[in-house]
């Protein structure tokens, strides 16, 4: 037993060894799309601090331009290498347009690209009836009003149709785009899809989040299975501190305990996106012991949803 972390580490180190050899960390052409604010912004600084070429993707153009420049300025002082070497590109990685721009840009500009992190993605916060102005007594017998009206179904098909194009359609959208460029013109291509544990622990209140995080996840480990050139990392971690309730697209209150006392630090979870990419890593639970939490769900599945209406402080 005492030998399985020691052949753990040695293999970490040859594995990491065997990308730097084939991309060296100032060679690396690194595109994250939705790194204006949270962990892909993380993510682009560390990427920017060890050398590499670094495109920065988001739809609100004056973050962007403010995160490309942090990355200059980070990049200048700790490897040396010049500004020049981080773009700035604002647009929607569920555009057809904009990514296809965005590809020309990076054909132009850089020869191509070798990491793509797919960070990008939208939250959602209430129950599926709560969207449709139902609500549910404590216990899930009885409902307020007693059945859903058109108006309410129909805005709960809206509601998921926002989800899906953020969570679902860009991570498509994303990989029909870049999955030929990354594969013709990367001697280690790799993709980091940032999904959530959510997307593999079902959580009341996360019906819509979880279950269009879980569709793209599935559709990059399909993927995965279809492009062997490409290396893909799968990321689920549990939550992480900063903002990413306030862009739900269903506006309504936060069941859980605040992120930013009680989550992952944003900085741990770039450090470690960063590091599965150049050790190959398949699936990357954070913290580690969830994959635990994932086998349980099918041996035991109502302890694990006991656990999840505490989280999220859910009554019926
Ligand atoms: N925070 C958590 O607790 C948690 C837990 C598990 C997994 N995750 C996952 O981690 C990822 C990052 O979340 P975060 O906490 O860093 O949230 P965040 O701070 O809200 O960052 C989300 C990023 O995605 C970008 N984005 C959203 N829609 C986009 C679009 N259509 N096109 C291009 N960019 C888009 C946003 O930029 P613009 O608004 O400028 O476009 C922003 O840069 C998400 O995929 C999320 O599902 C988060």
């Amino acid at each position: 037993m005492a030998i399985i972390p020691i052949f753990i580490t040695i293999r970490r180190i040859w594995l990491r060894s065997r990308r730097i050899l084939k991309v060296s960390k100032i060679d690396e052409r690194v595109l994250v799309l939705g790194a204006s604010s949270g962990i892909g912004r993380s993510i682009a600084h560390l990427y920017a601090e060890r050398g590499a070429r670094v495109c920065v993707v988001g739809r609100r153009e004056d973050k962007v331009e403010e995160v490309a420049e942090e990355c200059r300025i980070r990049g200048t002082l700790s490897s040396g290498y010049g500004p020049t070497r981080v773009l700035g590109i604002s647009g929607d990685f569920a555009d057809v347009d904009d990514m296809v721009r965005l590809r020309t840009m990076l054909e132009t500009e850089w020869d191509g690209v070798d990491t793509v992190i797919v960070a990008a993605g939208v939250s959602a916060l209430q129950p599926l009836m709560a969207l449709a102005g139902v609500e549910a007594n404590a216990n899930g017998t009885k409902f307020t009003p007693p059945k859903a009206t058109k108006e309410g179904i129909q805005k709960a098909v809206d509601i998921t149709a926002l989800a899906t194009r953020v969570n679902y359609v860009g991570p498509l959208v994303s990989a029909i785009t870049f999955i030929p460029l990354l594969t013709a013109t990367s001697a280690s291509p790799s993709i980091l899809l940032i999904s959530s544990l959510a997307a593999l622990i079902p959580a009341p209140t996360r019906t819509l989040y979880a279950s269009t995080k879980a569709a793209s996840l599935v559709l990059y480990q399909a993927l995965s299975i279809e492009h062997p050139a490409i290396n893909f990392t799968f990321f689920a971690p549990y939550t992480v501190e900063g903002d990413f309730r306030a862009s739900a697209v269903d506006a309504g209150p936060v069941r859980e305990a605040d992120p930013n006392k009680s989550g992952l630090k944003r900085e741990d979870v770039a450090l470690r996106c960063i590091e599965a990419v150049d050790t190959y890593e398949k699936t990357v639970f954070m913290p580690s012991w969830n994959r635990i939490g994932h086998l349980l769900y099918w041996i035991w599945p109502s302890l694990v949803e006991w656990r999840a209406r505490k989280k999220y402080n859910f009554g019926a």
